[in-house]
């Protein structure tokens, strides 16, 4: 399910120059997914392809992950202003698409605080939850999510981008 081309669900499109729809395979059942496009991404219509996308293939490929063996995508598709947090509202907004893109995955990744927000309810600090694989309601069905960091926050912080490290291996067993 994808948004119309000229969606107006919430008022992200006022800002917008392109929706950023999915990118990867679909059918691979292992779903990432972001916070919201920032701007390399509002330009591109891609998700993942600014600072933090390079942050997040270089990773990938450390733990021998491809890019286009995985589904990348976002909470919102389109671009908060000035690259705030987007709110509760547009989440709400953008979720049908969102939820179309993770039911029945096989391996659901949470990256950053937004998502997690967003898909297990959970506003505490990441470091209680990160690596713990957990179970989500979508829809009908039971989806495994695992909680990570977003790698802007693994920037300047070890800790963090060790843990993002650790998330990748699981995922890689995960592939099989
Ligand atoms: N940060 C995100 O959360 N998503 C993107 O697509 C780019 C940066």
């Amino acid at each position: 399910m994808r948004p119309d081309a000229d969606c107006r669900l919430c008022g992200l499109c006022e800002g917008r120059t392109n929706i950023v729809l999915p990118d990867g395979d679909a059918s691979s059942g292992i779903v990432f997914v972001g916070e919201a496009p920032g701007e390399n991404e509002d330009l591109e219509g891609r998700p993942f392809v600014g600072r933090s996308g390079k942050i997040l293939d270089g990773m990938m490929q450390d733990a021998g992950i491809s890019r286009s063996d995985v589904l990348i995508t976002n909470t919102v598709k389109c671009r908060p202003p000035g690259n705030r947090d987007p709110t509760p509202d547009e989440m709400h907004a953008c979720r049908a698409f969102l939820e179309s893109e993770i039911v029945g995955a096989k391996l659901v990744i949470g990256l950053g605080k937004s998502a997690c927000r967003d898909l297990m309810g959970f506003d505490g600090k990441m470091s209680e939850i990160v690596n713990r694989i957990t179970t989500i309601r979508v829809g009908e069905v039971d989806v495994r999510f695992l909680p990570t960091y977003h790698p802007a926050a693994t920037i300047y912080n070890k800790v963090s981008r060790e843990e993002l490290r650790r998330t990748m291996a699981i995922v890689r067993e995960e592939m099989g």
